[in-house]
């Protein structure tokens, strides 16, 4: 089977875990596509019903409206909700307690790089920052992905992508570089800056493989230029990985 074949079997499989009634999160990328198709059919088909999506970008927003997908956004999901009293956040004497809703039931996404420990590596198509806010958002994030992009360290098969504001990307490219890291301002097709759904530049920065994931993750969390970076730390919460044999579900 080729790469193309597996990300299917992937998708499919991933698309089975969907019941009728749930709040999806639909992501990014070319094994995502396969996804959308088989969730379209299934609507079509009568097997899935009341089901609404949030899109991670353009992109999925627009093929999903092609396929007749029903599509609603985080605003208007989090603007009508209205959290239960015992859900509320609560001071306890000096303690307090945060109860932070996560109204997406299931989100699958792919994925550019995925480690021993399921953190991820993110943003090969630039909708990284959308992808994270939505993977935060919800219940419960399944990674669709072939056998190529498991990798014992991150970094091993792919460079981070990192959002970046316009106003100072060439701050945070000395930033990265001062880790260590080459790093590249992302083109698109015609050779200009590429521009997020965000509109946001990416940096591409390749840090070689990554022993302290958890230390550079905070890291970029930490920069106030940095909208967003590739590496999903604790946001996975199984990946379905497709190889010769068939899918294999990957939990911690
Ligand atoms: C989009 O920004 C990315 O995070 C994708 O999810 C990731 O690059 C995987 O894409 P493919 O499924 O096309 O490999």
């Amino acid at each position: 089977m080729n790469s193309e074949q597996l990300k299917k079997l992937a998708a499919e499989k991933a698309v089975e875990e969907i019941k009728s009634g749930m709040i999806l999160g639909l992501g990014t990328g070319s094994t995502v596509h396969f996804a959308l198709d088989e969730i379209s059919n299934k609507i079509k088909n009568g097997e899935l019903k009341e089901i609404v999506c949030v899109a991670t970008s353009i992109h999925t927003e627009e093929k999903a409206k092609r396929l007749g997908i029903p599509l609603t956004t985080l605003n208007k999901l989090y603007g009508s909700y209205d959290p239960p009293k015992a859900e509320r956040s609560t001071i306890r004497r000096r303690r307090t307690k945060i109860h932070h809703p996560k109204l997406i039931d299931l989100t699958i996404d792919g994925a550019d790089e995925v480690d021993n420990d399921l953190n991820l590596i993110k943003g090969g198509g630039g909708a990284l920052l959308r992808e994270k806010v939505v993977a935060q958002a919800s219940k419960k994030v399944l990674i669709i992905v072939d056998e190529s992009k498991l990798s014992n360290k991150l970094g091993e098969k792919f460079f981070v992508p990192v959002e970046v504001l316009q106003y100072s990307v060439n701050a945070e490219k000395k930033f990265l570089e001062s880790f260590g890291a080459k790093v590249t301002i992302r083109k698109n097709e015609s050779a200009e800056s590429f521009i997020t759904d965000e509109n946001n530049f990416i940096l591409d920065a390749n840090f070689g493989m990554i022993n302290n994931v958890e230390e550079l993750n905070k890291i970029l969390n930490d920069r106030a230029g940095i909208a967003a970076h590739g590496l999903f730390v604790n946001l996975c919460d199984e990946v379905f990985c497709a190889d010769a044999e068939g899918v294999k579900v990957l939990k911690k």
